[in-house]
Order: structure tokens, then sequence, then C-alpha cells
């Protein structure tokens, strides 16, 4: 079996996903996460692109022990200055050093001569080499590049000191053949390519992303890099969990292995998910809800007789449990920090008396509390940003009725700490809900996208709303969580609004400049 690296990038090129804007403690969740998931290497950000991204690399690097975190340069002597001072504290500081090999990136957009980017490239590979012990180098639209060309910069690179080469298929553009033909041609062209571990990077721009990175394997690749959910630019990367998935099914085809802890898939999925604020689609290959669903009779008798006669992944694989119930109302705070601890959590004690209490609070409307429902109590006080001047929800109340126009009355906190309050119509309880909320802020509000759905199953379960919205112009998603689906879409709404003052507290300038 030859063992492939998994190097995640959900929170460099994931974090790159249109109106997504993790604060530090949500990336610092997320990375302890993907450690519980097994990853070998963990993009951690962007370093020179803002303070924002710099200090939650840093504070990555500091915190996460088992896993190398890497961040992401351009060849340039200031940016690998900057990687450094980020990234030093690191177990095992890596860099991802980039630039562009395609006539058309070069030409247009680097403004560089094929010579130019190879000279470029050599040095600022020796540059790194200076401060990292591990130099990852990425051929930026490798895809479309020419393949001497590529062959001859490689080894020129790797001659310099790289460790890592990665061939982006930046735009996804590329098809299983074509890709693993350009892996083939480098591991026959390169001289020195077994020095290396060659690295696959896809887009899913043709909804091959995780196609591509399977043919790269099956050519030489060592390495795929890819995103929890296939998050990213555009219309994202490779979805680690279903190319991880995918290896393991087809072990029969597939002789390689990955570090990787699959039960711990669904738990990361959701996490991914809650924070981002991008919903996964129901029918989602491996973490979608339908995934393991079976609607039509046929399949259900099927299913009944035997379950391999429609079902090819058992949801125990991902982590998904039928019966997950693990504590309830008469549990003690012994019962509960031995369950949190198990769930991979360590609480300070005063951490560990606020999320018991929230437990409690939850019990007291809620039978069955699962670890679901845990892992939400846990990572929400686990990201609380209360330090933070923001909005909070006081009180609010609803009056739908089929023959009324729905009317809801919010008092909020506002920022500065005043209390506030009105009421509004809508025509339906969300609408009069927001358009309240929305006239006690003074931000300009544009709701671009609103999603509902619960947290395990039953009808007690806990309701999760989604939104994307524009805030002042800049685009910023909110997620909140509640036992009533109205409670769930203000504090949303109001999650997505503070999301603005917390980057502003962070200094979150921009999106990486890429
Ligand atoms: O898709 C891409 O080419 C990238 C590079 C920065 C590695 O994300
Ligand atoms: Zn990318």
């Amino acid at each position: 079996m030859v063992q492939i690296k998994i190097f995640d990038t959900t929170l460099r090129d994931g974090e790159q996903s249109p109106g997504v804007n993790l604060n530090q403690l949500e990336k610092i969740e997320i990375a302890k996460q993907l450690e519980r998931f097994g990853i070998d290497i963990m993009e951690a950000g962007f370093p020179a692109s803002s303070q924002g991204d710099f200090e939650a690399v840093k504070k990555i690097a500091e915190t996460i022990q088992d896993v190398s975190v890497t961040g992401l340069a351009r060849a340039k002597k200031s940016d690998i200055d900057i990687a450094w001072e980020a990234l030093k504290v690191a177990k095992e500081p890596r860099l991802h050093l980039f630039i562009a090999t395609s006539p058309i990136h070069m030409e247009h957009k680097l403004m560089k001569t094929p010579e130019e980017v190879i000279e470029t490239s050599v040095n600022m590979v020796s540059y790194a080499k200076e401060k990292f012990t591990h130099v990852e180098w990425s051929a930026e639209d490798a895809s479309r590049s020419d393949l001497d060309f590529l062959a001859t910069i490689i080894e020129k690179v790797i001659d310099a000191g790289a460790t890592v080469i990665n061939l982006p298929d930046t735009v996804g553009y590329t098809t299983p053949k074509e890709y693993g033909e350009m892996f083939r041609y480098i591991k026959e062209n390169v001289p020195n390519i077994d020095k290396v571990d060659l690295s696959a990077h896809c887009h899913d721009d043709l909804g091959l992303a995780v196609a591509n990175s399977l043919a790269a394997i099956e050519n030489g690749a060592t390495q795929i890099e890819g995103t929890i959910n296939g998050i990213g630019e555009r219309a994202g990367n490779a979805a680690l969990e279903e190319f991880a998935v995918a290896l393991n099914i087809r072990k029969d085809f597939y002789p390689y292995n990955t570090n990787l802890v699959l039960k711990e898939t669904k738990r990361t999925s959701d996490l991914v998910s809650k924070f981002t604020g991008m919903a996964v689609p129901g029918n989602k290959a491996v973490v979608g809800r339908n995934a393991f669903a079976h609607e039509s009779g046929i399949h259900q008798d099927g299913v009944l007789k035997n379950a391999s006669t429609y079902e090819i992944i058992t949801p125990e694989l991902v982590g998904i449990q039928s019966n997950n119930l693990v504590l309830g109302k008469h549990s003690g705070r012994h019962a509960f920090k031995d369950r949190i601890e198990q769930l991979g959590y360590q609480l300070t004690e005063e951490k560990l008396s606020e999320a018991f209490t929230a437990f409690k609070l939850l019990t007291d409307r809620k039978k069955e509390v699962t670890d679901d429902d845990l892992f939400v109590i846990l990572t929400d006080i686990q990201t609380d940003t209360s330090d933070v001047k923001r909005y909070q929800l006081e009180a609010f109340q609803v009056q739908y009725g089929s023959y009324n126009l729905p009317t809801a009355t919010v008092a909020l906190t506002t920022p500065d700490g005043s209390r506030v309050e009105t009421a509004c119509t809508g025509q339906g309880s969300v609408e009069a809900l927001y358009n309240t909320i929305e006239r006690l802020m003074k931000e300009t509000i544009h709701l671009t996208d609103f999603n509902l759905s619960s947290i395990g199953q039953g009808r007690d379960a806990l309701a999760e709303v989604h939104v994307s919205m524009t805030v002042n112009d800049t685009p910023v998603s909110g997620r909140g969580a509640a036992q009533d689906v109205l409670e769930a879409a203000a504090q949303a709404f109001i999650n997505a609004v503070n999301r603005v003052f917390l980057n502003q507290h962070s200094n979150v300038t921009a999106k990486a400049q890429i």
C-alpha cells in the first residue's frame, strides 16, 4: 500500500469562498478538528494577506502539535519573511510557495518571461530554504502549462531545495486522463523527482476535482490537497472526505492508505459547514443528509433485506450514529465531563461550568441530548467572542396567524451598549423578524441566502439557520442554532452582522490577494 499524505487547505483556499470570513477562534476550532480527523498537513492561511490571517496562522502554529502547519506565500521575499514570523513556532514549519507557470498567467498576470519565472522560483525557493525545512513549490495553473517548461522548472526548484512539488488544476479545466498524464510525464521526465513528494490540487469547475485527484495518485502523486465539503473559490476544491471514502470503499481498486480517521468525517464536515455558514447540499456525496436515505419502495425493501443491496458506505464509517444518545436530564457533571473528553475537548474549569449550564438548560427542553447537540454547545462555548462589541438579541416576539399580517417585536443591545426596541411587519414570520432587526441596526444589509435545517433527528431537534448577506457591501455569512426555528433565524442574522465587528477587531483587511 502506498501512503498518501493529505494536505488540507480549508482554512486557506476554502476560506476564499465568497462570503466566508472565519474569525480566529473558529479557525482554531476547525484546526483542532482537522487534527482529530488525521490530516498530515494543514494550510492555516496566507500570512502576508492581512494582519488577521497572520495572527490566525501564528496561533494555529502554536496550538497544533500533531499536524505539520503551513502558510501560503507568493514568490516574494516579503511574503516569505512574514510567513516565517507566523510559522517559526510550529513544530514542523513548512512553507507553501507558488508562482504561475502557464503562458496565459505568465504573460497577462505576472508579466514575466518563462526564464524570469524560473529565476524567481529558484531564488525564492533557495531563500525560503534558509528558514524552512519543508518548502512546497506550486506551479499555479500547471494543467494549462507547457509540459517541457514544467519539467525544466521543476528540476531546478528541486535542486534549489523544494521538498514538495504541487501541480494545481487552478481553474478546474483538466480531465482525469489529461491530469493523470501530466503526473506521469513529470515522473518520467524530471530526473530528481523521486527526491520529493508530488502533490495534486484540484478545483471543481467541471465537477471533476475528486476524479482528477484519484487520477493523480494512479500516476505517481503522493499528496492530495483539498478542503472539507469541497469549499473554495468558485465551484470549490476537491472534497477531501469524498476522496478519502472513495479510497476506503474501493480499496480493491486503489492500493493507497491515508492517516485519516474516517469516523471523524461527519463531525468535521458539520463543523466546517457551521462556521463557514456554507450549508452542505442534501445530495452531497458522503456527508449530505440524503447520502444514506433510501426513498423508493424497491430500495427500502432491498436495504431491509440486506443493506449492501443499495448501501455501499455505512453511515458508521463516516461517524453517523443511528443512536448516539449519550446524556439526559439526570446526567451529572462527571458523566458530562467524561463524554466531552471522549469527544476530544479539553475545557478549562470555567468553560466546563459554562458548558454544563448550557447542557442542563437544553435537557429542560430536550429529552435526548446527543453527541451532535453536545458538539453545538461545545463549539459555541469555545468560539464565544462576547468580549468584542456587537449586537445582542435581548428578546423577541413574533405574531403569526393565517389571517393576520405577521408582526415582530425585537429588543437588541447595540455595540455601544444601549438597548433598543421596535416592531415591524412582513409577509411571513421570518421577514417580519428580519425587517425589525434590520431597523434596529445602523448597517445597510441585503440578505442573499437563507437555509434552514435540523441538527440530528426528531421533533425536538435543534434548528440551524445559515444566512448569507452583504453588510455595508461586505459579503458575510452567519449561523444560528436554537430549539426554536425563529430564534435560530434571528441569531443567524445577528451573527452575520456581528462578523463585521469581529473582523474589524481581528484586523481582517482583505481576502487573500492571489
Ligand atoms: O489553485 C491554485 O492554484 C492554488 C495555488 C495558490 C496553489 O490554490
Ligand atoms: Zn487552489
